[in-house]
């Protein structure tokens, strides 16, 4: 009895892993641009986009950590990105969208975390139609290329 529960709820969870790797790829780039209306308050996207209490965030989805000129990131952020080369991939960025200090333990960036795989989902996809000088991009490919990083 026990150990049949056991399994069942292994399956579940290895099924759910699955299922979440899929859904980050599959975003709605609309509903993330509210969805993003959470992260305006500290930063921005698009051409004139400039840091702020965070940095710019045009071309984040796959890229390096803490690589925005100009913008002085916490120690906890430059020395984990240093020791591990990280990058934004789709479940790194997602983890961190969720939990901020789950990922980052002392870093600087203030907020609750979102709580929905989906508005993680479509929040990424919002941000992957913009590229790295703020003009924006198909967000399929971007998305494509950070869903098997895995870093
Ligand atoms: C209260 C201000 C605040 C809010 C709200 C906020 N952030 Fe941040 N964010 C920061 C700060 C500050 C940093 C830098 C963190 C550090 O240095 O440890 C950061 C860093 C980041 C990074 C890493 C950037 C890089 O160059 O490596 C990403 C990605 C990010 N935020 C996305 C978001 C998204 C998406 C939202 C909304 C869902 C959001 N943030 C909401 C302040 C905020």
């Amino acid at each position: 009895m026990f150990k049949h529960s056991f399994v069942a709820a292994f399956a579940a969870l290895a099924f759910s892993g699955s299922a979440l790797a899929q859904d980050l790829t599959g975003g709605d780039p609309e509903a993330g641009a509210k969805v993003f209306n959470k992260c305006r308050a500290c930063h921005m996207v698009g051409e004139d986009a400039k840091n702020r209490v965070g940095p710019t965030l045009n071309g984040i989805v796959g890229m390096e950590w803490g690589k925005v000129d100009g913008f002085k990131y916490s120690s906890s952020l430059t020395e984990i990105a240093a020791a591990e080369g990280k990058r934004w991939d789709l479940a790194t960025l997602s983890a961190y969208l969720e939990k901020p200090r789950d990922v980052i333990p002392k870093g600087r960036m203030a907020f609750a975390g979102l709580r929905k795989a989906e508005e993680r989902a479509d929040v990424i996809a919002y941000l992957a139609t913009f590229g790295p000088d703020g003009a924006t991009v198909d967000p399929a490919p971007v998305l494509e290329a950070a869903a098997g990083e895995g870093s």
